[in-house]
Formats: C-alpha cells, structure tokens, sequence
C-alpha cells in the first residue's frame, strides 16, 4: 500500500518526527511511513552502525533525515538529542516512543538488574524522550505515541518485566494526555501484535512457538511494520485531531484470544531466550 496518496503531502512535509529506537525493526517501518508521506524524520538509537543504515534507507525515501546516537535511559542525552534535532530539522512535531528492549526469562530465575533494565529503557525511556521533547511539542501542538505491547494488559509467561513495563507505559500516556492536552499535544499507544522479520518475534518465538502463534491470531498472520507506521501516521494526523489518551490495538486480535498458546509454547520449548 503506498500510504502518500492517503494524506496529502502538504500536511507533513513541514513536520519534523522523532522515533526512539527508529533504527530497525516496527520503529524504522514507522519512520519509513513517516517518510512516505513527506515528513522529515529523526532517529535515535544505541548503535551507530545500525542508525547509518537506518539513515541510508529513510533517505533513499526521500526524507530529509537525521540519526543520533543515544541512549532513551539517559534524561541528558535525550536532551541533547531533542536539541540537536531541532537544529538540523526543525522543531519536534511528532515524537514515537519505540526504543524497547525484551527478552524471555522465568520470573523466578531473572535478576533485579534484567528487570530495571527493561523497565528502565521502555518506562523510563518513553518518560525521558518526552519530558526532553515536551517544550519543543509545546510549540508545535505535536504528538506522542508510546509503543506499547499486548503484555501491558495481558500476562504473557517469562514477560514480567515487559508487562510491567508496557503497563506503566500506557498509564504514562494516558497522564501525559490528561495533563498535556491543555497545551494542544495529544499523547496516544499503540499495541502492535506480532510483526514479522523483527527482533522482538525472533527473540521470543522458535518455529515451534511461531506455529502455535499463528494459531492464536484470529487474522491468522504475522503483522507487517507498515502496519503500526499507518496507525501512528493517522493518530498524527489532522483526521485523529479530536483523539488523545487513546490505545489503538493492531495485533490482528491475537490478544482477544488471551496468551494461553503463546505461554505452552514457552513453556513447551524451555527457556529459550535472544
Ligand atoms: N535472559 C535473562 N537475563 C538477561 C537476558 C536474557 N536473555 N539478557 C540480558 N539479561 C540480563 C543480564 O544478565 C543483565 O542482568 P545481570 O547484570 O543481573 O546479569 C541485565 O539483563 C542487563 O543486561 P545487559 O546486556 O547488560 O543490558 P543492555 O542494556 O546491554 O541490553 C537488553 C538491554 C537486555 C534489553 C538487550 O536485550 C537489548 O539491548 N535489547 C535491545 C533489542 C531488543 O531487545 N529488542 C526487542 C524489542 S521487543
């Protein structure tokens, strides 16, 4: 689907967006969407290789394009990232909160410091990235949209950490939107099911967990990244202007079936972990 002839190119192609962890997987098919429809568009991530590629594809779509090296857990440097984008592109109008970190591990067996860290980059980083954002925001009426998981309200086995983290993620949106809204910034989530070709599928499901995946979606596949940049795109959107505090669930139903095959699986195939 070529997403550009949905919006017209007018509407973004002053707008700068800001996607955490935009260097791969659902955050860069986010950016690539952004990109589509005319927006300059910024990243940021932990490794340089990874972001240069990133910045090399979002260019050859045509966006004006700019890549920083920083870590969501680090207030300052996402500071200094906001401010080094707004010199380069122009005032944030879009910020997505992707940058997100998981892996499988039996509550019992995982470490105080393996859960603060997913806690620290998915909680903690999505309140960085917008507290750093917020003025520029402030000045653009933007938007926020906090990537979120169906962990953030569904149990999940060996995601302790993700669903703690992710439900304090959307309760993070949901203040933000309370609390924001007066300066025009409207703050959404979005759960994305299981989108195919990314770390956090590869992480987290062998073939044999895959199979029984695929079962329990009621759509009966894997989501494509495109998929979740179309959401984010239309929650920036002016047709999304009356829309804020809102969790926009794209996972082809798959957490309406609950977790039950996705936990046998786990536990079927042991500890397996990325
Ligand atoms: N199982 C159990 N514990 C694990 C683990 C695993 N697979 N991977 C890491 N940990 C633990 C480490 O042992 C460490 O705890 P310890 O100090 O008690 O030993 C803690 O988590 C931090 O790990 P570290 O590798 O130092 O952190 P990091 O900041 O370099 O990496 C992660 C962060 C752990 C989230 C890493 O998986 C990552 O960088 N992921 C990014 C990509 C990603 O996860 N994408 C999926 C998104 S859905």
């Amino acid at each position: 689907m070529n997403i550009s002839q949905y919006f017209p190119k007018e509407e973004f192609v002053q707008r700068c967006v800001f996607i955490t962890g935009g260097n791969s997987g659902i955050n860069l098919g986010i950016a690539k969407c952004y990109a589509a429809v005319g927006a300059k568009v910024a990243i940021c991530g932990r490794d340089e290789d990874k972001l240069d590629r990133a910045k090399s594809e979002l260019e050859a779509l045509g966006a004006k394009t700019h890549a920083v090296v920083a870590d969501v857990r680090d207030f300052d440097a996402m500071q200094d990232a906001c401010d080094e984008i707004q010199i380069a592109l122009g005032k944030i109008s879009d910020l997505v909160c992707g940058a997100a970190g998981n892996f499988l591990c039996p509550a019992n067996e995982m470490s105080a410091n393996a859960f603060r860290t997913v806690v620290d980059i998915d909680l903690m980083g999505s309140f960085n990235a917008s507290r750093a954002a917020f003025e520029q925001l402030k000045e653009t009426k933007g938007n926020v949209l906090m990537v979120s998981a169906g962990q953030a309200y569904m149990p999940y086995s060996h995601q302790v950490h993700a669903g703690a983290a992710k439900a304090g993620v959307e309760m993070l949106a949901k203040n933000l939107a309370l609390e924001w809204g007066k300066f025009g910034i409207r703050v959404n989530s979005v759960v994305p099911g299981p989108i195919e070709g990314t770390e956090g599928v590869k992480r987290l499901t062998n073939e044999k967990q895959k199979q029984m995946l695929l079962q329990s979606i009621p759509l009966k596949r894997l989501g494509q990244a495109e998929e979740i940049g179309q959401v984010a795109v239309f929650l920036s959107s002016k047709m999304a202007a009356y829309i804020t505090g809102a969790q926009v669930i794209c996972d082809g139903g798959m957490n309406l079936a609950g977790s039950a095959l996705f936990n046998m699986g786990v536990n079927q195939a042991g500890k397996s972990s990325g």
